[in-house]
């Protein structure tokens, strides 16, 4: 939830309008973690000397998204945008509302006091922040918004109120702050008594940085600076100084810039050179150089921070000729799959290989049980593949959306191996409960599609699905990707079970044709519209299966929701007659998924049971079944596929159709409201 964006320059002459477009840019890039509101905080002096310029911060917010920010900026008349900065710090915010609503005075950046001292942007929650609100009102600081993160802007300042020194540093007041919160951020920190400084810090939510400059890298690491343990005459403890050991670049380099980011696509179309910062580390920028310090030493850490080269490209994160993120994606899945698949899978003697697994397979191989933890989409990956988990690795197979099973306090025991299942990698509730299980001795595995993600961090190994950048929020590409992986992964567990070779070969070949079938189901898109300008007008779809397509129906429905603000539900047909048939009459719109498969007599059954109390079914069903399209009022025709994989085809027509729904009935694909792409709050 929410995106930060902070740009420093540090003796690259950019003018104020330059800046201000890097920013806007870079909240555009992050718009889909929230677009209630959004901010900038920018040097404000329009003189020729930039540290002058620096004394004073100009903050300009607005509610509703970007485009509204950008439209409020030049609306700013007495602003040069002209003057040029050699040395500049700009930070951004685009905003998902957890405390207070989406307002000005609740937007990003947050500032210190009237006289903008002290400003920052954050994602995540401070959950003690009423305490800390009600000490820092106590000692007379005036808050003016409903936020947990003001309490952080006045903190910073009375951090420096209270100094013992003059010459402490940016970053030691950030350190300091941060010992205060309780709860989860990412923060990037400007100050007019810092000109040309930037402190960024993160625990619990995502923060990376970019770097370019034409210099070498001195190092493809940054170390890291622990605090000194022993105190100095005032009680302070000391940090090394930065030399050329401790330094990104050569010291006599003069021109670098720094972005601070909630994830890579905001960064990409300037640098490729990243670095993932890890919990409580402390990002500085003094006079061009950055280092990264921590309190203390813990056991486990890593002294050091590796600058990693993306492999992502600009283009894959732009719409292309699509009219959305969305529909880019879900037209992309025939190459994202296969992209899930590459160098994993041999179609010719029928192997696969998970290099993020084989240090564990064992390990796993002789596990008591498998538990599949995630949200939303991703948790309806799970259930699409645990009956085929179950099949193959004949194990125990527990499916958990992760708020309950933390709820619950689920019982887990060092022979479990608990899969993270998580596009972004960053869902608040999918981390805690992967804490969890590390507490009690499971072994944990990540299914991502973010590398450098916090899951697919702090699992002990896991499975990226190469799916590319996922902006719509609404995911699509992301839950066929996950698909596969699991069932990569089901395949792999069995590998060397002869009694299931034959079952093995089946679905790899299964595997091998999808691509081409996906690409077959996305050809129905014209037939799929159609069908939308007939139901847009709806309150309600319910959406019905069994078997493999349970998973389809809750995804479906979720679909639906999500985008269109039309009422779904995904049903499972066993349940019909306990109770949901009661909502079926010959105007509520029922879709219904039937394949060939070991449920297709029993889906006939709940089809009947629909036809009889006048119901007017939509089927997804085999194309070659001309048995269910005689009780059907409409059909969807999907090609047919092994009964564990069919589920990849038969949820696209209901990505499309959710889709299309929204766009007739006027919504904004890419950002339905109240919603954001990657929740970092529990
Ligand atoms: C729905 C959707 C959400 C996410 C859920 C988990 O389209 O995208 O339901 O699936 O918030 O997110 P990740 O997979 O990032 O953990």
């Amino acid at each position: 939830m929410c995106g930060i964006f902070a740009y420093l320059n540090y003796q690259v002459p950019r003018t104020r309008r330059e800046i201000l477009e890097i920013l806007l840019k870079g909240l555009h890039r992050l718009e889909y973690r929230g677009y209630d509101s959004a901010g900038v905080g920018i040097d404000a002096g329009n003189g020729k000397d930039w540290e002058s310029n620096a004394k004073s911060i100009h903050l300009i917010k607005q509610s509703g998204k970007v485009k509204a920010l950008d439209e409020e900026i030049n609306k700013q008349h007495d602003m040069d945008l002209d003057v040029e900065f050699d040395v500049h710090v700009g930070i951004a915010h685009t905003r998902w509302a957890t405390h207070g609503v989406p307002s000005p005075v609740n937007s990003h950046p947050h500032r210190s006091d009237k006289t903008n001292e002290f400003i920052v942007i954050h994602n995540g929650i401070i959950t003690n922040y009423k305490d800390l609100r009600k000490f820092l009102e106590s000692k007379g600081y005036e808050f003016e918004s409903e936020t947990d993160t003001e309490s952080i802007a006045k903190l910073v300042k009375y951090m420096f109120d209270n100094r013992e020194s003059d010459d402490i540093s940016f970053a030691t007041l950030v350190e300091r702050v941060i010992q205060q919160l309780e709860g989860a951020f990412a923060l990037v920190f400007k100050s007019v008594h810092y000109p040309g400084e930037a402190v960024g810090t993160r625990r619990g939510s995502p923060l990376l940085m970019g770097v370019r400059s034409d210099h070498k890298l001195s190092s493809d690491h940054i170390p890291v600076l622990y605090r000194s343990t022993t105190k100095d005459k005032k009680g302070c403890t000391a940090l090394p100084r930065m030399d050329q050991d401790t330094c990104l670049f050569p010291v006599d380099q003069k021109s670098v810039e720094y972005y601070f980011a909630s994830d890579a696509s905001a960064v990409i179309e300037h640098t490729n050179r990243v670095i993932f910062l890890e919990d409580d580390d402390v990002a500085a920028v003094v006079e061009g150089r950055l280092s990264i310090h921590r309190i203390k030493r813990t056991a486990g850490d890593y002294p050091a921070r590796a600058i990693q080269t993306l492999q992502m490209e600009l283009q894959q994160i732009m719409k292309g000729n699509y009219s959305s993120f969305m529909q880019k994606e879900i037209f992309e899945q025939p190459e994202s799959v296969v992209n899930t698949m590459r160098g994993r899978i041999n179609f010719n003697d029928n192997t696969v290989i998970l290099g993020g697994l084989k240090d564990h397979i064992k390990e796993i191989q002789r596990c008591r049980r498998l538990i599949l933890i995630a949200c939303g989409t991703s948790y309806h990956a799970g259930v699409a593949t645990r009956q085929v988990l179950e099949e193959l690795t004949e194990l125990p197979v527990m499916v958990e959306l992760a708020s309950d099973f933390l709820d619950r306090n689920t019982p887990v025991f060092r022979d479990d191996v608990c899969f993270f299942i998580s596009q972004s990698g960053e869902t608040a509730d999918s981390l805690m409960a992967l804490r969890y299980c590390k507490e009690r001795g499971a072994l944990t595995v990540g299914v991502t599609n973010t590398v450098g993600s916090s899951i697919s961090r702090e699992t002990d190994c896991g499975v990226h699905i190469n799916a590319g950048p996922e902006i719509g929020v609404a995911s699509t590409k992301a839950y066929t990707s996950q698909f596969v992986a699991l069932i990569m992964f089901a395949l792999l567990m069995c590998d060397d079970r002869i009694s299931m070779q034959p079952r093995r070969r089946e679905i790899i070949q299964g595997l091998r044709v999808l691509p081409d079938l996906i690409k077959e189901v996305l050809s129905l898109d014209d037939e799929i519209q159609k069908l939308a300008e007939e139901l847009y007008q709806q309150k309600s779809v319910l959406i019905m299966g069994r078997g493999y397509h349970y998973a389809t129906c809750l995804e479906g429905a979720l679909k639906i929701k999500e985008i269109t603000y039309m009422h779904s539900e995904g049903i499972l047909a066993g349940e019909l007659k306990h109770g949901p048939l009661a909502l079926v009459d010959k105007l509520m719109p029922v879709i219904m998924i039937i394949m060939r498969d070991h449920t297709y007599t029993k889906c006939q059954n709940a089809l009947q049971q629909i036809v009889a109390r006048q119901g007017r079914p939509i089927v997804i069903c085999d194309k070659d079944d001309y048995e269910t399209a005689k009780c059907s009022s409409r059909t969807i025709k999907v090609p047919h596929c092994v009964d564990c994989l069919q589920g990849v085809l038969s949820v696209i027509p209901l990505q499309l159709l959710s889709f299309h729904l929204a766009v007739l009935r006027g919504f904004d694909v890419d950002c339905p409201r109240n919603l954001a792409k990657s929740v970092t709050v529990e």
